[in-house]
């Protein structure tokens, strides 16, 4: 049985997970671990509200564990040796150099995490790729760890991480499935038990499936294809709806209720964001090219043409309906995280969008509950289009949605922040520069109300 688990990296799946484990698991030790010293000092942080991830009801779920058999350090040898199973949970971005570029998965930390593991670990142990990985990632895992340790057994599982973000602790708590894949050798399916037996903890049975490690891996970025190619569909099709005077709700509604299909994952927006969906498509659009299967790849591919095209064309329309000009304008930008209840904006469409109206050198004011200003910068500055300095004039952040709205000619919705419905509209419309325009990037807010108060409403996909 285990009792003892490391956890090297805590971020966005790490953190959450981890705290579940333990919180289900009171019999298991469990530490995270994680080079970045700050997140690692927020992780500990007395203060809950400082927990480097917002995620709804996480806190409560950490302040339940830690210290009892929940701990985060910085100490990644002593965890790793100590732990009887070492979930490997970094991040796996999309390359930016080299072989693969824009593309392929950056397996970097991977390796370094292998290496560390096969030179730290002073006995046999479980490795669990938790990060999201290229099939077949799992051999090179394997090759590193028996070529490069000091001459111990490892058993390699797959466990994908199926949760979203803003629904972390419910995901994690009552999962639609657990996935594990191992080797079929005996020693293979005695890890895959101990691994199964640590879910069962609070999973049924019935939730957990085992698969060798190929269909695992694979199943992952096959589950994130799937459900972006929905975003994507839906979305073409709203542009469709606006020219036909069809509208996408209805459209939506109409086709989710076939229970082939089903009513999740169908609301137009201005695009989807996040760390994986792209990079995940783009890595398996990766993968299908490598093995010479063009047409598999252009396939998946087209998923993300769709997006980048609904994100510009997001933009293309503001400017267009602002009278063809948003040079000087104040347009107010309300939300930059990629979606509610989370503070990750990692490929958020509020960047893309952000850029495309500084394009047209419009005054762009950002507010967003939850992501900070200085990541907001960060985010526009990756993005290389002007000097930091020309951002910071071009984009302020504002922390108060009343001033980001005074004065502005138009307001997007571009994050669908519960919160925004609350909003007092009348008084916002007021103080704007009429005509008022509200680009509704999420069609979250009432079309009837905001075109009585005197809006000139824009919604997606009607
Ligand atoms: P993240 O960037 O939030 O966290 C990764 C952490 O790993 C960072 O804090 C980083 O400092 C740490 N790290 C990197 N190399 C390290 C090393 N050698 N030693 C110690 N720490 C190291 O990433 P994330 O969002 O948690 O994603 C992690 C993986 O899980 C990715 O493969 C991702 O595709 C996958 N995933 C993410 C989500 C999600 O919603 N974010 C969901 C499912 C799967
Ligand atoms: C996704 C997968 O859902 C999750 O299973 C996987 O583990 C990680 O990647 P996440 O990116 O956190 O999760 O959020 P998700 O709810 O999938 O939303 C992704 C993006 O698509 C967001 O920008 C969201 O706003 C957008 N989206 C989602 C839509 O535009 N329309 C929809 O109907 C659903």
């Amino acid at each position: 049985m285990i009792k003892n688990i490391c956890c090297i990296g805590a971020g966005y799946v790490g953190g959450p997970t981890m705290a579940v484990i333990a919180q289900k698991c009171p019999h298991i030790k469990v530490t995270v671990v994680d080079l970045n010293e700050k997140r690692i000092a927020a992780w500990n942080d007395e203060d809950l509200n400082n927990l480097p991830i917002y995620e709804p009801g996480l806190a409560n779920v950490v302040s339940e564990s830690r210290g009892r058999n929940l701990f985060f350090s910085t100490d990644v040898d002593s965890a790793i040796d100590s732990a009887d199973m070492i979930f490997i949970s970094v991040n796996t971005p999309t390359k930016n150099y080299g072989e693969g570029k824009g593309m392929a998965a950056d397996l970097k930390y991977i390796e370094l995490c292998a290496r560390q593991i096969a030179r730290v670990s002073k006995g046999n142990k479980i490795v669990v790729e938790k990060s999201t990985l290229p099939v077949r990632t799992a051999e090179a895992i394997k090759s590193i760890l028996e070529n490069t340790g000091n001459g111990f057994k490892f058993q390699i599982l797959s466990n994908p991480e199926f949760l979203a973000e803003g629904t972390a602790v419910r995901d994690l708590q009552k999962p639609d499935r657990v996935l594990v894949g191992g080797e079929s050798s005996p020693e293979g399916q005695e890890a895959i038990i101990k691994l199964v037996d640590i879910y069962a903890n609070w999973v049924s049975k019935d939730r957990i499936l085992t698969t060798n490690v190929w269909s695992s891996e694979l199943s992952k970025l096959t589950a994130n294809a799937f459900l972006a190619q929905r975003v994507s569909s839906i979305n073409a099709l709203s542009e469709l709806c606006e020219k036909t005077g069809a509208d996408v709700n209805e459209v939506a509604r109409a086709i989710g209720m076939d229970s082939r299909i089903g009513s999740k994952f169908l609301k137009a927006s201005v695009g989807f964001g996040g760390s994986c969906f792209q990079k995940d498509i783009l890595n398996l659009v990766y993968i299908a090219k490598s093995y010479g299967l063009n047409e598999v790849a252009d396939y998946w591919e087209q998923v993300i043409i769709m997006n980048d095209y609904q994100k510009s064309r997001f933009s293309k329309n503001i400017v267009k309906t602002l009278y063809n000009t948003v040079s000087g304008k104040k347009i107010a930008l309300l939300g930059w995280s990629f979606k509610k209840d989370t503070n990750d904006s990692r490929e958020s469409p509020a960047i893309y969008v952000a850029n495309d109206l500084m394009e047209e050198q419009a005054s762009v004011v950002v507010f967003d509950p939850k992501v900070e200003e200085t990541q907001i910068y960060s985010d526009l500055n990756y993005l290389g289009t002007r000097s930091e300095i020309e951002n910071k004039k071009g984009l302020k952040v504002s922390s108060s949605y009343v001033d980001a709205c005074k004065d502005a000619h138009a307001i997007l919705i571009v994050t669908e922040w519960d919160t925004f419905k609350s909003y007092d509209w009348k008084n916002i419309f007021d103080q704007m520069k009429k005509p008022a325009f509200i680009f509704d990037g999420r069609n979250l807010l009432n079309k009837k109300e905001l075109e009585q108060i005197g809006f000139i409403y824009k919604a997606i996909g009607s």
